[in-house]
């Protein structure tokens, strides 16, 4: 039997991709693209009055989605077709800033450039959960999260470094010992992404990986908290706009984490579908 109609017909390789509730998926990430219209804002210099109008704008309608999303119990029609078109605009906006500063035309605020582009990524990751339903299988789709979610998780590390006073000396190095690791684990990921292209009947190193990615994420997770913690008791010197940053970073962080222990045992389960009927297969 050939291996894709294998897929197919593997019960639980079929079901588990479709699993993923869309509506808590945009619960989620509404209230990351709200939070990060606020970190523009605040981000902006203060003779920018036009430009922090605007990131208020859409603070505020992200806010309106929000408690429409709160009120419903599936994702369609017209709250659907408002929810694109918002994302779309957020995207356009977080463009149209990290332009203005590549090319010079505006000051920088402390909004860098990195952040703009990070946060612009993650609205087009929302962006594509609304518009496609997954079809991928699932060790594709746990490689495809992987190299997203290990770039977004180095990136605040990156991001953390730079916003601690440099006095924070203990906790900036902590974080460098996190960038290490998240630097060589995205690298792996893309590697390994790469080496499924060649679709092998299994991938047993990939699950080893992802919980190494687990573990580390854990560690990471619980960095970000404890920093949160301590900026909201006035116990650590930054420049960070708000303790939210440390704690909105922290969600995407556990958001990552479950994700994977969604897919880890989708994974396993289509791997040993494929053990038991190894007999069958020529290659
Ligand atoms: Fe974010
Ligand atoms: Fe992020």
């Amino acid at each position: 039997m050939h291996k894709n109609s294998m897929i197919k017909k593997s019960p639980q390789c079929r079901k588990c991709l479709c699993e993923f509730n869309r509506l808590e998926e945009a619960r989620f990430w509404s209230r990351i693209m709200e939070e990060h219209a606020l970190f523009i804002k605040l981000g902006l210099p203060a003779d920018q009055p036009a430009l922090r109008e605007k990131a208020q704008e859409f603070i505020d309608r992200f806010a309106v989605l929000r408690k429409r999303l709160n009120k419903v119990c599936k994702l369609e029609g017209k709250l659907l077709e408002d929810l694109i078109n918002a994302v779309k605009d957020i995207i356009e906006f977080k463009a149209k800033l990290l332009r203005l500063l590549i090319q010079c035309k505006a000051e920088p605020g402390s909004n860098y450039p990195l952040l703009l582009d990070h946060i612009r990524r993650e609205a087009m990751h929302f962006l594509n959960l609304l518009r496609t339903p997954v079809a991928k299988d699932p060790l594709s789709m746990l490689l495809q999260e992987e190299v997203f979610w290990l770039r977004i998780m180095k990136e605040h590390i990156e991001f953390i470094i730079h916003l601690l006073d440099p006095s924070e000396r203990e906790l900036i190095n902590q974080a460098q010992e996190l960038r290490k690791t998240f630097s060589r684990l995205l690298e792996t990921a893309r590697d390994l992404e790469s080496m499924n292209e060649t679709k092998p009947k299994r991938f047993n190193t990939v699950l080893r990986f992802t919980k190494d990615v687990i573990n580390s994420t854990i560690q990471l997770r619980n960095f970000k908290a404890a920093a949160f913690e301590l900026a909201k008791l006035c116990k650590l010197l930054s420049i960070v706009s708000t303790p939210l940053l440390l704690d909105h970073v922290r969600r995407e962080a556990d958001k990552f984490i479950n994700e994977m222990k969604v897919l880890l045992p989708e994974v396993k389960k289509c791997t040993s579908a494929f053990r038991e009927n190894d007999k069958t297969l020529s290659d």
